[in-house]
């Protein structure tokens, strides 16, 4: 029967890793990888995470099965930080750990074809590239609209209120919570007060993709806009990745919120999403929820990964700052957020930076900021510049 089957594409960010590994030149860049990386280049262990697995293992003392809701306390915990003082929504949030962000985004996903099957799913363009195959592969029809424009790396809001009006009652719509991939452009506040205000009176349900929160602004800033939709809707989904914030990315950590509107629905919810979970992946992995689960049940150890978050944040917007002090045209980085923005890079472009200049970026010139030195920004703008990367978009 596998004769029947195409070969698949491989995936590009693959490709390029092994490339720059196997680049042998003194001087190279990676701004690839979407993973965060310290002063050094590497991607640690957060010390408060060597420090719950320590009272893991001293403390663990089975490994028989969770069941399909995973660690329920990690789930508790989580709540407050995303939701703030949650007391508005009092048992109508329903919540399970899934194997990070990509799983609370499938098995929403599955949920919403269980409830819906006919829901479009509105999608702002460019965003992550597995957004859509994910929807896709739930069996939910695509519907995009215009979210950047390219020359002015502005939100093209006209683009998002024309995908919100041609929506119908009982429409998805996805939104990056914070720290949007693969853009760094995230909405104003007015924008996001009109947009909830569109999803409440137009009855569209809003799904939430939270995979960077504390990595913007901070832990709160971050989750303004989830709130704020939260607050103005009846019915929301939000996926959760623990994966950058906790530097956990092997560990597979996430969960999955869903807003209902009264306790009858939320149960409803829930025995639904334990039923979709339990056909996919039965339960979920446990190692990296129940360290964030001993993180948050401990004080000292959420000062520690706070302050630990506070510095790769800081990290993140001092690269931001040195880009955009090395040259005018790229002035829009600063005041982006998150460990992307995207240059809009032709393939040859993104090609002549890896094969001439040894710096490491997607096809569609999306860069990691997290990736380089605030040292690297002179060699990089002389590299976008020399390649005619960043001098047609400075007029534009
Ligand atoms: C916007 C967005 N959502 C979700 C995810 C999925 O995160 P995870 O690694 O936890 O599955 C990512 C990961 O890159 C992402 O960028």
């Amino acid at each position: 029967m596998f004769e029947a089957l195409n070969t698949q594409p491989p995936d590009g960010l693959l490709g390029l890793i092994k490339a720059f590994n196997s680049d042998g030149r003194a001087r190279k860049i990676d701004l690839g990888v979407g993973v965060y990386r310290d002063a050094e280049g590497r991607t640690p262990v957060l010390k408060a995470v060597k420090e719950a697995e320590r009272i893991l293992l001293e403390t663990q003392d089975s490994k028989k099965y969770l069941g399909p809701e995973g660690d329920i306390g990690f789930s508790a915990l989580l709540q407050p930080i995303i939701f703030g003082n949650g007391e508005r929504f009092a048992g109508r949030i329903a919540a399970l750990q899934t194997p990070g962000g990509t799983g609370a985004l499938r098995l929403g996903a599955e949920l919403v074809r269980s409830a819906n099957a006919k829901a479009a799913v509105r999608v702002g363009a460019p965003t992550w590239p597995n957004h859509v195959p994910i929807f896709s592969a739930a069996g939910l029809k695509i519907e995009a609209h215009r979210f950047v424009v390219l020359a002015s790396q502005a939100v093209d809001f006209d683009g998002v209120r024309q995908g919100l009006a041609k929506a119908n009652p009982g429409d998805v719509v996805l939104l990056h919570g914070c720290c949007h991939n693969p853009t760094g452009v995230d909405f104003s506040r007015d924008q996001w007060r009109e947009i909830a205000g569109a999803l409440a009176a137009r009855n569209l349900t809003p799904f939430v993709d939270l995979a960077y929160q504390g990595l913007g602004d901070g832990l709160d800033e971050d989750a303004w806009a989830t709130r704020l939709i939260l607050e103005t809707v009846d019915e929301a989904l939000v996926a959760y990745s623990c994966d950058k914030n906790f530097g956990l990315y092997r560990d597979r950590v996430g969960s999955l919120f869903v807003l209902a509107r009264d306790l009858d629905e939320t149960a409803k919810v829930m025995s639904n999403l334990a039923a979709l979970a339990r056909v996919a992946w039965s339960m979920p992995p446990d190692h990296g929820a129940a360290v964030v689960r001993i993180i948050l049940e401990r004080p000292a150890l959420v000062a520690m990964w706070r302050e630990e978050l506070d510095s790769m944040r800081e990290r993140i917007n001092g690269n931001r700052a040195a880009l955009a002090e090395a040259d005018p045209a790229l002035a829009f980085v600063r005041n982006q957020r998150g460990l992307f923005s995207n240059l809009f890079l032709s393939k040859p472009q993104a090609a002549a930076l890896r094969d001439r200049h040894a710096i490491y970026c997607t096809d569609s010139g999306r860069i990691n900021v997290a990736g380089m030195q605030p040292a690297d920004a002179g060699a990089i703008v002389a590299a976008l510049r020399a390649e005619g990367c960043i001098a047609d978009k400075a007029a534009a």
